[in-house]
């Protein structure tokens, strides 16, 4: 070739080819385009003549590839699978299309510039990363503690030989020899030149590994890993230990339904159980429970499990059925009459220590054992509820208790109102059911107080214009009582107040010893009102409730009065 002797007479005239040091290396990626670059790309001066690129054929040859000459276009010289492969740029970068292993040789760019002459040789390599990782052969089950073959990982046409690394949860496994043994095998592709890494792992499961993920990976040439798809192993290994769970733990109660299940931790796990039920074996196939209904107290006692296969694997458990029952007498409603007696028994009875409390009316009594009443009173009328705990457990009793009786009148009083305008009558009754209160004057009905334990008090205010007796009657399903006062006329009063202002009390005895020309005259009148009254039954004091009666009703009444009107009078 005249132009690389021409390079030759340039070397022989000048004598200055200088061999710059230090041999560059580029590396390619497989079957891309490589750009091989001359002097490290430094640029090239503008004095440049001649560049050249040819490759070293090995034995000492070179074979040019491309050559150009200064304000020329570069030319192909390859005559070999190179001619249609390369290519120059302007700052004298050769170029090479799909690379492969074959490419990888050293590539030298002569350049001269005036009596100057250089060159630069560049290695190149070709990398590739494996096409393929794959993960095969992977066994289906390991037996605990036995070293198996968990597969066999490819790493398939690289350059350079893929290195294969394990993994067992994203963690580097490293052979030991023992538990961990991996071998790996490297196969150069004939044509290609690639390389094909298989490495097999053979590894010793422990229990520990039944969900463990094991992976095969490489780096890439960015040092990053490229990892297999994971694979996972059933292992398997004895039982060795059983237990006894019931479900729902806690406490059971009559009625309850509870499951034992009788847990193996061999794998895959035994299918078969013995159940030990009140002295019963019961042998449950395909299934690691036993499931009891409506247990009774008689359920409390020891149960035990086995394995079908291996009877020396056993556990056992004890179940206690809570109850607790509890009985009150009386349960509803019961009636009694005041001063009546009444017994009220609890019975218990219970698989433990159990409280007691009682309320009434909601409210907590401060008594250990039940109530006792003697000697009834319409205040001892209530809900009662016993509340019986035993741990978690609670019952609950209750009764209501009715007093009832006829009413009788407590008190029956009398006051002068606010300005001495009029009087005040109070009567005061008690008795169940709520005593009707009923007066034998129409007065204004002041009010009524709540009817609480029984007790009812009723207020009215009266003007008297004359003396007289008035009944309160109070009366209900039971009886009827009936009591009179003896009320004197306001007029007579407040003519008494001017010479003392002393209470209603006994103004008789005052009216007698200050006026006692007047005693006369009142009495008249006074008797001659009571006549009146009585004929007449008409008039301010019209006695309602004793209209109708008949005389000798009114006579019983009378009697009645007289003697209430004795404790009642002030
Ligand atoms: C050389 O030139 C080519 C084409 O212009 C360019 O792609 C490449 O990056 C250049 N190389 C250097 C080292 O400058
Ligand atoms: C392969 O990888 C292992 C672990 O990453 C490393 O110790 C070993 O040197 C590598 N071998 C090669 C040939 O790169
Ligand atoms: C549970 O057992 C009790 C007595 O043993 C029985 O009276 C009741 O009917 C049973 N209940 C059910 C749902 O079987
Ligand atoms: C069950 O109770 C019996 C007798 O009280 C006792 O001997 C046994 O150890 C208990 N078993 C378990 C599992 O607690
Ligand atoms: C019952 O109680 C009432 C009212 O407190 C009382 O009057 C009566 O004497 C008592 N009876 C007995 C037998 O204690
Ligand atoms: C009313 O009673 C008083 C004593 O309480 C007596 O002094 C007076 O005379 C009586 N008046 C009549 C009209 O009876
Ligand atoms: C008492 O009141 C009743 C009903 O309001 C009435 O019919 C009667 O006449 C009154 N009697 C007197 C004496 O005022
Ligand atoms: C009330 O008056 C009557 C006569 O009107 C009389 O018989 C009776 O004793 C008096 N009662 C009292 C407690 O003063």
């Amino acid at each position: 070739m005249h132009l690389l002797s021409a390079a030759g007479v340039a070397v022989l005239l000048f004598g200055i080819v200088s061999q710059v040091s230090g041999l560059e290396t580029v590396t390619g990626i497989y079957g891309e385009t490589l750009e091989v670059p001359c002097n490290r790309g430094v640029a090239q001066p503008e004095y440049l003549l001649f560049s050249q690129w040819k490759y070293d054929t090995g034995a000492g040859q070179a074979e040019t590839l491309m050559v150009k000459k200064k304000d020329e276009d570069a030319t192909v010289h390859a005559v070999d699978g190179y001619k249609t492969r390369v290519s120059m740029a302007d700052n004298a970068s050769l170029f090479i299309t799909a690379v492969t292993l074959k490419d990888q040789k050293t590539f030298t760019c002569m350049v001269v510039a005036g009596s100057t002459v250089n060159e630069y040789p560049v290695k190149v390599v070709v990398h590739k990363d494996p096409t393929n990782l794959e993960l095969l052969d992977q066994a289906e089950e390991l037996e605990i503690g036995k070293l198996a073959k968990i597969g066999q990982c490819n790493a398939i046409d690289a350059n350079p030989a893929a290195n294969i690394t394990w993994y067992k949860n994203s963690k580097i496994l490293s052979a030991d020899g023992k538990g961990i043994v991996i071998d790996a095998s490297v196969q150069v592709d004939p044509v290609t030149g690639l390389s094909t890494t298989s490495s097999t792992l053979k590894y010793s499961a422990g229990k520990g590994d039944a969900d463990a993920r094991f992976t095969c990976g490489t780096l890439d040439l960015a040092g990053q890993p490229q990892v297999s798809s994971p694979v996972t192993f059933t292992i398997t290994y004895p039982t060795e230990h059983v237990s006894l769970r019931m479900h729902p733990e806690g406490v059971l109660l009559e009625g309850d339904s509870v499951t034992l299940r009788c847990v193996a931790d061999g794998n895959p796990a035994p299918t078969t159980f013995n159940f030990f039920i009140k002295g019963e074996i019961m042998n449950v196939v395909d299934s690691d429970s036993y499931t009891m209904t409506n247990i009774t107290r008689d359920a409390t006692g020891e149960y035990k499990c086995s394995l079908a296969e291996k009877p020396s694997l056993e556990a056992s458990i004890n179940i206690t059925v809570s109850y607790l029952n509890v009985d009150l007498s009386p349960s509803a409603e019961v009636v009694k009459k005041a001063g009546d007696s009444l017994a009220v028994a609890l019975t218990v009875k219970s698989s433990g220590d159990y409280k007691v409390s009682w309320t009434k009316d909601k409210v907590l009594l401060k008594i250990d054992n039940e109530p006792t009443f003697k000697n009834l009173s319409y205040a001892d009328a209530g809900l009662y509820e016993c509340h019986v705990t035993l741990g978690p457990l609670l019952r609950t009793a209750s009764f209501r208790l009715v007093v009832e009786g006829a009413p009788v009148i407590r008190q029956l009083t009398k006051r002068r109102g606010e300005g001495g305008q009029h009087k005040v009558l109070i009567c005061e009754a008690e008795g169940y059911p709520k005593p009707t209160v009923t007066w034998s004057v129409n007065g204004t009905s002041l009010d009524e107080s709540p009817f609480i334990n029984g007790k009812v008090s009723h207020k009215i205010t009266v003007v008297p214009s004359a003396n007289l007796t008035v009944y309160c009657s109070v009366s209900n399903q039971l009886g009827q009582y009936v009591q009179g006062i003896n009320v004197s006329s306001l007029y007579e009063e407040v003519r008494m107040d001017k010479q003392d202002q002393s209470d209603d009390g006994d103004q008789t005895k005052l009216v007698v010893g200050i006026v006692g020309g007047l005693l006369l005259v009142t009495l008249i009148i006074g008797l001659a009102y009571w006549t009146y009254m009585k004929r007449s039954k008409q008039g301010s004091w019209k006695t309602g409730e004793l209209e109708n009666g008949s005389s000798e009703e009114e006579k019983k009444l009378e009697e009645k009065v007289e003697e209430n009107s004795q404790k009642a009078d002030m």
